[in-house]
């Protein structure tokens, strides 16, 4: 049995001074990829899903495929809700069986965000073993029906940040430092590792107590993910770079066979594609082998 929340594996991870892969994958397929991935990497991992699949394909539909395989997975797996700015859906992923959820409400004023963060963590903690993320400041970007203009995205404040995971009760914390969903524009972004080493010190200096996420994972320089790591960022969240992934293997295996209607093997080739990405990610987040 390896269901479990990401507070758990995250507090291990920051322990140990690695960091637990996020996934945010749109079907099936992807989702056995990651299991898979992270089984040949003996590593815990995180699914995640963001509201737009989640919503598609059904939320029980991915809690049975999701309790599944991780019940047969000699690791642990958590499933994530990403990024969900509705309090009431979140409350539904939690009773359909997601172990961790996000609120985001950073782009409401803050008194608003600590409300809204507040009452989600409130109600997962009374409906069973799930772990909430919250979002102080805004990362720039699009991922899912959440559009942030880079020029708009604020960096967490870290007395602010100390305060609203106190004022809340959020399980994991995702501050705002400079990252970015999407591919970066230039091949340098502008990321404030020593605001998250700060909030890190200011949290969690005298024991773990609050991990922290680190969005934005696609496109982050290998090196920027170490230092990232240094400064006490507990799990990555990857998701644009598997969508490129399942369109560029798809159109290339079509491209390559127009005459074959097989989609299985399509499928297989997808599947392939991403354990490969998600393979290199565990190993750059150095949490092959924690499980
Ligand atoms: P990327 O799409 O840049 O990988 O970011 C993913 C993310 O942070 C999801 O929450």
């Amino acid at each position: 049995m390896s269901i479990v929340n990401a507070r758990d594996i995250m507090m291990e991870a920051a322990k140990g001074n690695y960091a637990v892969g996020a996934f945010n994958i749109t079907d099936l397929v992807q989702m056995e990829a990651v299991v898979e991935a992270a089984v040949e990497k003996r590593a815990p991992v995180i699914i995640q899903t963001s509201v737009k699949p989640s919503k598609f394909l059904g939320r029980q539909v991915l809690v049975a495929v999701y309790r599944t395989l991780a019940e047969a997975a000699p690791i642990p797996v958590c499933l994530h809700l990403d990024h969900c700015t509705e309090i009431d859906y979140c409350k539904k992923c939690a009773d359909a069986g997601y172990t961790n959820i996000m609120i985001d409400a950073s782009k409401q004023v803050y008194e608003e965000n600590i409300r809204q963060t507040k009452e989600v963590v409130d109600y997962c903690h009374s409906v069973g073993n799930i772990s909430v993320e919250g979002e102080l400041g805004t990362v720039g970007g699009v991922e899912d029906q959440i559009k942030v203009a880079e020029d708009e995205a604020a960096l967490a404040n870290p007395d602010q940040a100390i305060e609203f995971v106190e004022r809340t009760g959020v399980d994991i914390f995702a501050p705002a430092i400079g990252t970015a969903h999407g591919v970066y524009k230039t091949k340098n972004p502008k990321i404030d590792f020593e605001r998250l080493g700060q909030i890190n010190q200011m949290l969690n200096g005298g024991g773990i107590k609050t991990p922290l996420v680190v969005h934005g994972g696609t496109g982050l320089p290998e090196d920027y993910i170490k230092r990232l790591l240094e400064m006490g960022g507990a799990k990555f969240n990857v998701s644009t770079e598997l969508k490129h992934t399942l369109i560029d293997t798809t159109y290339a295996y079509i491209s390559e066979r127009r005459d074959e209607y097989d989609p299985g093997k399509i499928d297989a080739a997808v599947k392939d594609a991403i354990r490969g990405v998600v393979g290199h990610w565990i190993d750059m987040l150095q949490s092959a082998g924690k499980a």
